[in-house]
C-alpha cells in the first residue's frame, strides 16, 4: 500500500502579523489556528503527519495540539529552521519512508477535505502539483524602481497556495540540491525548488479563493468569517 504523508509548517515567526504569539497558534473561532490543518488531515486519508514547530517549542506543542485534540496521526513533532525551505527540508529528513509527500502551510487553516484528497488524487497520477487559484487581478512585473516592466496574461496567472505534493524521493533530491547551493534567499514554495533543480512538469490544481494564507490581522477576521459559515 503506498504511503502518503503530510508535512504541516508551524515554524515561522510571522513578522507581517505583528503579534507575540505566532500567529499560526493564534485563535480563531476558540482554536488555535495551527488546529484546522491539522483536523482536516486526521480525518483525510492521509497516513502520517510531521508537525514543524518553533525551535524549544516541540513538548509545549504536543500536550497543547497533538495530546489536547488526539491527532493521532501525528509521528513527529520537531523544530524548524530559519526560512520556510530550512523547516521543509527537516520535514523531509524526519519523514522515515514514504511515497507521496503533501507539503501544507499551517498558517492556511481553510483547507478542506475535497482539496486534500484531490491533491492526492492527483500527485499519484502525476508526481508534482501544487493548489493554486487563477488571479483575480492583473499582475504587473515592475523594475527595481516600482516602473511597470510587463503584465503577464491574465488567463496564466495563479495565485499558489498550499498544499503542495511531490513523489517523496524526487523533491527530497530537488531539496538536496538547493541546499548545497549558495544563493537560494528568493525560494518561496516548494514548487519553485523543483522548478529551480529540475525540468519535472509540476500540474496546477484548482483549490479555493477561501484557502488563505494568515499573513496579517485583517485575515484572522477574514478566516473567522468562512469558518462561521461552515458551521
Ligand atoms: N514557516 C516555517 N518555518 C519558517 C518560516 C515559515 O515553518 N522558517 C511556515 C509558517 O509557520 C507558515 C508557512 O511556513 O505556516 C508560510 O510562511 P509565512 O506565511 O511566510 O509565515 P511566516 O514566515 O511565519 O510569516 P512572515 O513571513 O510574515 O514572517
Ligand atoms: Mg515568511
Amino acid at each position: 500500500m503506498e504511503k502518503v504523508a503530510a508535512i504541516v509548517l508551524a515554524a515561522g515567526k510571522g513578522k507581517r502579523m505583528n503579534n507575540k504569539l505566532p500567529k499560526q497558534y493564534m485563535q480563531l473561532c476558540g482554536n488555535p489556528v495551527v488546529y484546522y490543518s491539522l483536523k482536516v488531515l486526521e480525518e483525510s486519508s492521509i497516513n502520517e503527519i510531521i508537525l514543524v514547530v518553533g525551535e524549544g517549542e516541540e513538548e509545549l506543542k504536543r500536550k497543547e495540539l497533538i495530546e489536547k485534540y488526539g491527532f493521532h496521526k501525528v509521528t513527529k513533532i520537531i523544530s524548524g529552521g530559519k526560512e520556510r525551505y530550512n523547516s521543509v527540508f527537516k520535514g523531509l529528513q524526519a519523514l522515515q519512508k514514504a511515497d507521496y509527500v503533501l507539503i501544507h502551510d499551517g498558517a492556511r487553516p481553510l483547507i478542506t477535505s475535497d482539496i486534500i484528497e484531490h491533491t492526492i488524487d492527483i500527485v499519484r497520477k502525476k508526481k508534482a502539483c501544487v493548489v493554486a487559484v487563477p488571479s483575480k487581478d492583473t499582475v504587473k512585473i515592475s523594475n527595481e524602481c516600482n516602473i511597470v516592466k510587463e503584465t503577464p496574461d491574465r488567463t496564466k496567472v495563479w495565485m499558489v497556495q498550499t498544499p503542495q505534493a511531490f513523489e517523496y524521493q524526487m523533491i527530497k533530491q530537488a531539496y538536496e540540491k538547493l541546499l548545497q547551493k549558495n544563493d537560494k534567499n528568493i525560494i518561496t514554495d516548494d514548487a519553485m525548488v523543483l522548478e529551480t533543480m529540475t525540468n519535472f512538469p509540476i500540474t496546477l490544481i484548482e483549490g479555493s479563493y477561501q484557502n488563505i494564507k494568515i499573513t496579517t490581522p485583517e485575515d484572522i477576521q477574514i478566516a473567522e468569517l468562512f469558518l462561521k459559515a461552515r458551521l
